[in-house]
């Protein structure tokens, strides 16, 4: 019998909510016929399209960044505000792509307070650079009286914005990325837009890029670059990471967690790094602000793609799998609290997404809907940490011998309550589990992520074939929670204190 053990006592962190982010890019079908399509059923008088919104208030959402991603780095915000039949149809070269700029920054700050999310912008540093950063700073967040808040209020929009994260370019280390830059270019560069933003606003929350991802050639030496020269004027470093089975290999796959585990600590150790060459107080936290599964192998690259209007890219149907491997990254993100403050899980509609959308259509959750809310929803304001005893051991190719088990805890002192989040990431084995709970815990409810068919997928015509199961049996014996964890499987289980 394997035994979680946790205590209020050895506390992660404090919770911050922005770790269950999303991202909105102008990419396939994200934003149109995704969050806005005027002239659907469900439409309202913006255009925004209301099942999905509904479907993103239950998704538990907090924070959106926007509007990039790969197409951030050659965008023009001017195109994307004012009159809608004077904005210009450009050519996006990230997605090679017609932009129709029907969407733009007063559209998607309308629709971030209709989904009761916090913007996190993106500012192009592929492309443009400090000018356009700070008039877009500008044009957001200052009060009328001078010429870019005016256009805004011209726009119909009195009050400022009052955006507050903001991020200094994307994926600035990748070849791929419009603008590519050495570590020392971006350095460089992002130090300069940092130093004058904050002459705009000093109290602004800014992002470093950091890596695409831990494969990166640069990976490490980046950050270490990009942070002895921004370390007094940014806030958060940021990491991007998808996961995908590789070669078939799904046994490493349902341990992704240890890849992102491992980058999390790594980047955590680079930053501290240049904090002890620096001598400084400050402590760099942590933007993972791209994250999720994505089968790239079936992405043709940018370049494989023609020019074409907005089309659906990269349409990813998840499974009960990739559902159980989503859940254990969350698991890492919250593990890792201290450090990771912003997650996003990129993206929200249709690319690669936990809602898809049928154009003129129908809006479901796929199977990665589901870890997510009943996480966002139940993780309470305090991380606990967890240990395993006596667990079971798997072997995986790509992180050799791990514990099958993967956990975190967090708890509510309002409520009482203790939530437990648990993957049995063994592709063969089931795993009894205790958790010893000491003060008369009583078990409210047990919800599970996991199928007979790991392969099983939500459809349109289909939209509830997988969804969290409420588990029999799990019950308190003798002071100790015990419970039955499926080979393959995600799991949330809630506590609560008599008193609480
Ligand atoms: O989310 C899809 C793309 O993945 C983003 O545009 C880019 O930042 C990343 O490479």
């Amino acid at each position: 019998m394997a035994r979680l053990v946790v205590d209020r006592a050895f506390v992660v962190g404090a919770l911050d909510r922005r770790l269950f982010g999303s991202f909105v890019e102008h990419m396939g079908r994200c934003v149109y016929t995704g969050i806005y399509e005027p002239g659907h059923a469900t439409a309202d008088p913006d255009g925004f399209r209301q099942d999905v919104l509904e479907l993103v208030r239950e998704l538990g959402v907090t924070a959106i960044r926007y509007p990039g991603g790969n197409f951030v780095s050659n965008y023009d915000w001017e195109d994307g505000v004012g009159p809608k039949d004077q904005r210009p149809r450009r050519l996006d070269l990230a997605w090679r792509a017609i932009e129709p700029n029907q969407f733009g920054t007063d559209e998607f700050v309308a629709w971030a307070g209709k989904a009761d999310v916090e913007p996190v912008w993106a500012v192009n540093l592929g492309t443009r650079g400090i000018r356009e950063a700070v008039e877009l700073l500008e044009y957001c967040n200052l009060t009328a009286g001078t010429e870019l808040p005016d256009r805004r209020v011209a726009n119909g929009h009195e009050a400022p914005y009052g955006i507050k994260v903001w991020c200094l370019g994307n994926e600035m280390d990748g070849p791929w990325q419009i603008g590519h830059k050495t570590a020392e270019e971006y350095a460089r560069l992002a130090e300069e837009t940092a130093n004058a933003m904050r002459r705009v606003e000093p109290g602004l929350e800014l992002v470093a890029c950091g890596s695409s991802n831990a494969g990166m050639p640069t990976f490490g030496e980046w950050e270490r670059v990009v942070l002895e020269r921004t370390y007094d004027l940014v806030d958060h470093v940021s990491l991007h990471a998808y996961y995908e089975p590789h070669d078939g290999d799904q046994g490493s796959f349902l341990a992704a967690a240890e890849e992102m585990d491992r980058m999390i600590s790594a980047v955590v150790a680079t930053a501290d790094h240049v904090k002890a060459l620096k001598r400084s107080d400050k402590e760099i936290t942590l933007s993972f602000d791209e994250w999720n599964v994505w089968n790239q192998r079936h992405f043709p690259g940018e370049l494989g793609l023609g020019i074409r209007e907005v089309s659906p890219l990269i349409e990813d149907t998840y499974t009960v799998d990739d559902a159980v491997v989503v859940g254990s990254l969350l698991i890492t993100l919250l593990r890792h609290a201290d450090r990771v403050k912003i997650a996003c899980l990129a993206q929200l509609v249709n690319v690669i997404a936990p809602i898809r959308t049928e154009p003129d259509g129908r809006a479901w959750r796929q199977t990665i809907f589901h870890p997510f809310a009943l996480t966002a929803r139940y993780a309470g304001p305090t991380v606990l940490q967890t240990a395993i005893g006596d667990g079971p051991d798997i072997d995986t190719a790509a992180f050799g011998r791990i514990p099958a088990l993967w956990s975190t805890a967090t708890y509510d002192e309002n409520t009482g309550e203790t939530a437990i989040f648990v993957v049995n990431r063994s592709e063969t084995d089931k795993v009894d589990l205790e958790i010893p709970l000491g003060r008369g815990l009583r078990v409210l409810e047990h919800l599970a992520l996991y199928d007979d068919d790991r392969a099983a997928a939500n459809t349109a015509d289909d939209p509830d074939r997988v969804v969290p199961r409420s588990v029999d049996g799990t019950e308190v014996v003798d002071g100790n929670c015990t419970a039955t964890l499926p080979p393959a499987s995600w799991h949330l289980i809630r506590l609560r204190t008599d008193e609480g």
